[in-house]
């Protein structure tokens, strides 16, 4: 069977693919309602949007130029950000979308030399770094079985592609957490820590830091590649 840069094969991939499409619709419908602002993004404002990145960017060394993969980005949200945080730092920017509405909006705002946006549920290049913000959140209805294959999925996608590590957050799993007892019906998918922390370091041989204290029902790995990138076959 083929295999793609992440290591899924043809009938992973269609599991994946049918997700994706789901997760698609999902976050569509949600900018066709609200628009290119956080709610379009299903947060709930700009301010926390602004913490998550902040806390994801702790991966980046900013003291010398460095690309960036940002894997489910919305209508671009954080390159305002990186502009006004990190002003004298060169950064090679890839937006990448799976929703062609995100991607549309990204543009019109965002676009320019080294800000560029595609539409696709995998980056199509190895940057320096990768960071996503929320992509793991939202179960469109499936089992948590097959969610939590569909995140390692996405794990193995951005360590692929990433020659010096990656990034991403996860809702806080809490006593008070809804159940997961319905699979057909959207909902926050919540977890720990130690579970993607480990299987990280498991499945990645990769140093990761946890970050928990931020204020927020979430905490984000900051994930270190130990070993150089494998070319693509
Ligand atoms: C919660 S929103 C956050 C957007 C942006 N990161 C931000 O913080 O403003 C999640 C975004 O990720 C996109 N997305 C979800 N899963 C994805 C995937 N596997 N590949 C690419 N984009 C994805 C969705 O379409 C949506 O725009």
């Amino acid at each position: 069977m083929r295999a793609t840069a992440g290591g899924d094969n043809e009938r992973d991939r269609s599991s994946l693919d049918a997700i994706c499409s789901d997760v698609d619709a999902y976050y569509t419908a949600c900018v066709a309602r609200h628009g290119a602002t956080p709610r379009g993004v299903d947060w709930s404002c700009e301010a926390t949007q602004g913490l998550r990145f902040v806390q994801l960017m702790k991966l980046c060394d900013v003291s010398a130029p460095f690309s960036l993969n940002d894997i489910g980005c919305g209508y671009g949200a954080l390159v305002p950000f990186l502009a006004t945080r990190f002003a004298s730092c060169e950064i090679d920017y890839l937006g990448i979308d799976l929703s062609r509405a995100m991607i549309s909006r990204a543009r019109r705002r965002y676009a320019g030399p080294q800000r560029r946006f595609v539409v696709a549920a995998e980056s199509p290049r190895v940057a320096d770094y990768s960071v996503a913000s929320g992509i793991m959140n939202v179960n469109v209805g499936y089992a948590r079985e097959a969610w939590e294959d569909y995140v390692r999925a996405m794990l193995a996608r951005m360590h692929a592609t990433s020659r010096r590590g990656f990034a991403v957050n996860f809702v806080r799993a809490t006593d008070d957490a809804e159940p997961d007892s319905d699979p057909a019906t959207t909902r926050l998918y919540h977890t720990i820590p130690d579970v993607w922390a480990a299987h990280c370091e498991r499945a990645f041989a990769a140093r990761v830091d946890v970050i928990g204290n931020y204020g927020m029902k979430e905490f984000t790995l900051l994930v270190h590649r130990t070993s150089p990138v494998r070319p693509a076959h």
